[in-house]
This record gives structure tokens, sequence and C-alpha cells, in this order.
């Protein structure tokens, strides 16, 4: 059992340290936020993540997890402290590294004995070899630097901890990597060692990647609507080949949250600053912006002018099972109708306090998916949760004052709402028209 410090509790960090004391660590979670650690001394989790909550009451409990606002008690004695803070994009696509800065401060001014510092926080190659010459310029306490990105989906943060797919190590000293290889040994999940820069490397890759997908089936799916293929089943025929894989080949309304959108940016920029020109990752992004405004367009093409529309918004959040507005398409959707003189109804089953700091003040608020559609034009299916996908093709048919839904997730049978008598515009898959709209 090893004593670890935790420094910021967002996903990363409070998933991270309550997983860590799950596993039988006595961790130290620090935050400035003093209101913040007050509610998390108490159990209750200040973000939507499944289990979590539970998972913090039974090791605050069991003696193993507590919070405080204070480095210096949380360094004291740590074997590891982890940076897990936020490295939030500045305007130029860069990763802004003001807080993982602080903590490097408050690291040098109260370390007192040898400690590996872990960084979770995702940060451009080579800040880890910055972070380690910036503390070194202020103390003389010995000190080893590794980097352990995280690899965590919000909504399911705790099942991935407990059941990621590796545990990336970097570390340029053997003793250090080999310390938070046995911390996380109790995981039972493989690990995989480098060094520094590749670590860090690995999650930009990694998300890039993964973001890649989405834009390429996403183009797919444009391409399908042309040459009226249907994306479900070329995304399945794709997918059994197991070189592609069958996951992150949904094609949709593009990708948002805290991740893709900011890795990519900042990835482009860390290759153009060695004057390297990621054309494949700024071709990706770009797929992204058209792909995150096409409901508006399919909406724009049926009716003309969106103009006195009502439309009901279905889902706010960037994806399913969080309360994360993040670069969500609801919000860029939101603007586009607003703009368009469109009246929005929105509701979201759990992100409907954190949409209203950030859709436009105009939007109005429906207390449930079903409430939402009662006396709407149309409706735009945003994300696709499960309270919003359990609408029917009849509930839509008896409440829309228009008989059209575009569903920017692929979320309804075209069949059944073909048979409901529904116009239906979804992503790469063939366009439902009422017989009178054929006319
Ligand atoms: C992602 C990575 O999965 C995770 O490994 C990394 O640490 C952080 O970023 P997260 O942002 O929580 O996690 O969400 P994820 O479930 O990966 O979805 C990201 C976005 O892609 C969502 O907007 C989702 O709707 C979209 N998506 C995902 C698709 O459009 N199609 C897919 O097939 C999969």
């Amino acid at each position: 059992m090893e004593q670890i410090a935790v420094v910021g509790t967002g996903y990363v960090g409070l998933v991270t340290g309550v997983a860590l004391s799950d596993i039988g660590h006595s961790v130290t979670c620090v935050d400035i936020d003093e209101q913040k650690v007050e509610l998390m001394q108490s159990g209750v989790s200040p973000i939507y993540e499944p289990g979590l909550s539970e998972l913090m009451t039974k090791n605050i409990k069991a003696g193993r997890l507590s919070f405080t606002t204070k480095h210096q008690q949380a360094f004291a004695g740590a074997d590891a402290i982890y940076i897990a803070v936020g490295t939030p994009q500045k305007e130029d696509g860069m990763a802004d590294l003001r807080f993982i800065e602080a903590v490097a401060d408050h690291i040098a001014e109260h370390l007192t004995h040898y400690a590996v510092v872990v960084t979770k926080s995702t940060v451009p190659v080579g800040t880890n070899d910055y972070i380690k010459s910036y503390i070194e310029k202020h103390t003389d306490v010995p000190f080893d630097v590794v980097s352990n990105p995280e690899f965590l989906r919000e909504g399911s943060a705790v099942h991935d901890t407990f059941h990621g797919d590796r545990i990336v190590i970097g570390a340029d000293s053997v003793i250090a990597g080999d310390l938070i290889e046995e911390i996380n040994k109790p995981f039972g999940i493989p690990v995989f060692r480098t060094d520094i820069r590749s670590a860090e490397m690995i999650k930009y890759a990694s998300n890039a990647f993964l973001a890649t997908k989405i834009s390429f089936v996403n183009e797919i799916a444009n391409l399908c609507e042309k040459l009226n293929a249907n994306v479900d089943d070329v995304a399945r025929g794709m997918g059994q080949d197991k070189r592609i894989g069958d996951k992150f080949l949904n094609a949709g309304i593009g990708y948002g949250g805290s991740c893709f959108p900011k890795d990519t940016s900042a990835l482009v920029q860390i290759a153009g600053n060695v004057e390297h020109e990621f054309t494949l990752l700024k071709a990706v992004i770009e797929v992204n912006y058209k792909q995150q405004r096409l409901l508006v367009e399919k909406a724009r093409e049926h009716f003309g002018s969106l103009r006195g529309k009502t439309i009901a918004m279905l889902g706010l959040a960037f994806k399913p099972n969080t309360d994360d507005m993040r670069e969500a398409a609801s919000i860029i959707l939101a603007q586009e109708l607003i703009l368009a003189g469109a009246r929005v109804v929105a509701y979201d089953p759990i992100a409907m306090e954190n949409a209203r700091n950030v859709l436009p003040a105009a939007v109005d608020y429906a207390d449930s998916a079903f409430a939402a559609i009662q006396g709407a034009d149309t409706a735009f299916v945003v994300t696709e949760w499960d309270e919003i996908c359990a609408l029917t093709p009849g509930d839509f048919k008896a409440n829309l004052k228009e008989p059209v839904v575009f569903d920017g997730r692929n979320c309804f049978n075209i069949e059944t709402m073909k048979e409901a008598g529904l116009n239906y515009y979804s992503v790469g898959r063939p366009v439902v028209k009422t017989e009178k709209e054929l006319v």
C-alpha cells in the first residue's frame, strides 16, 4: 500500500484518486475549490458519473480516501504525487499549461522527501521534461517524473478505470516506473512501459486516431446518402474485419466532449511547431465541423426557411450518460437555429443545468423528451439517451405539427418511421419521405 496525493479533482483526478483508494492505497485528493472539497468530504461527487459517489463513500469510511485544499498536507509522506489538473485549449489550439505550472510550484515548495510526480493530465510532448526542469529549478529534493496518461471515457469512467485495455507508463527512471507499475498492479490491467515522450504521444495519437475513425465513417455516411447505400450496414460490414474493428464506427453529427476536439487541435499545433503539417488530422477536424451543423442543413433543405418553426432539441450533452456540455453539437445547432429565426425547445435528462449556461438565452426548456415534442413543428435528435430513443414513431406522429424528424444519432428504425407516416432524415441512411412529400 502506497501513500498517494492527487492534485485536481476533475473527471480524471477524482476517478483516479477514488479508484486508487479502492485498490488499497491511502489517497489524499487536493483541490483549491473549498466548497467542492467540503462536498467531496461528505461523499458526494461534484460530477455526474455512474458509481462514483458510492465508491467515494465506501473508501472515505474505510479511511483510505480524504480531501483537502492544502497541498502541503497532501504531499506529506506521499510516495507519488499525481497531477490531474486541466489543460484547457488556448486560442491558438495549444494546451494551456497554467494549472500544471501552479501544481509544479506547490510541489517545489512543499516536497521534503523523494517522490514520483505522475502526470495524468494530457500534455504536449515534451511537457514532462519541462515540468521536471521547472521543479528542479526550485528545489534540491530528489524526485522523478512519470507520464501515465488516462484513457477513461466520461459516463463510464469508473468502469474504464477498473477494466481499461492498457496502462501506459512512460518513465526515464526505472525505479520510478517500477513504483507506478506496482501501484497499479491490483487493477490487473496489462501495463505498457515506454519512455516519457512516447507515452505523451500515445495519448494524443490514440485520441486523434479515434476522432479520425469517427470523421471517416461520417464521410462514408455522407457519401452513402448520395449513393443510396446504408451506412449502418456499411459500418457493420467493415467492422467484421478484425483489422478495422467494429467500435467507433457510429455515424452521426460528429464528436464533442472535453478530449477529442481539444486534443486534435493541440496535435495539429504540436506538429506545426516542428514544421510538420498534419494534413490528415486537419481534414478530420474539418469534417467534424461540418458534421456538427448537418441537421440544420437537412432541415433547411426540407423546409426552405426555418423562420418561425419550433424545434424540439432532444438531448444536449455531448454524449449520453454525462452532464458534460463541452463542445456539444447542441450548442452549435441551437445557435444556428436561433440565428435562422427558429424557436428551440430543449430537453436533456441530466445536462439541462449545465446547458442553461452555454446555450443561447433564447432557448426554452421542456421537462421531458415527450413534453419537448408536444406542439413542436419538428424534432432534432442530438444525443442518443435511452429516454429519447424510447420515444416511438407514434409519439412523433401524434405530437409534432409537421411529421418530420431529423435524427443526428441514427436512433430509430427506418421502416417503423416510414410505417408511422413520418418524414425521417438520419445520417448516412436512406431518407424516408411520406407520399405527400414524394408527390
Ligand atoms: C474520449 C476517449 O474515448 C477517451 O479514451 C479519452 O480519454 C477521452 O476522450 P469521451 O470524450 O468521454 O472519451 O467520449 P467517447 O465515448 O469517446 O465519445 C467522444 C465523442 O465521439 C462523443 O461526442 C460521441 O458521440 C462521438 N462518437 C463516438 C461518435 O460520433 N461515433 C462513435 O462511433 C463513437
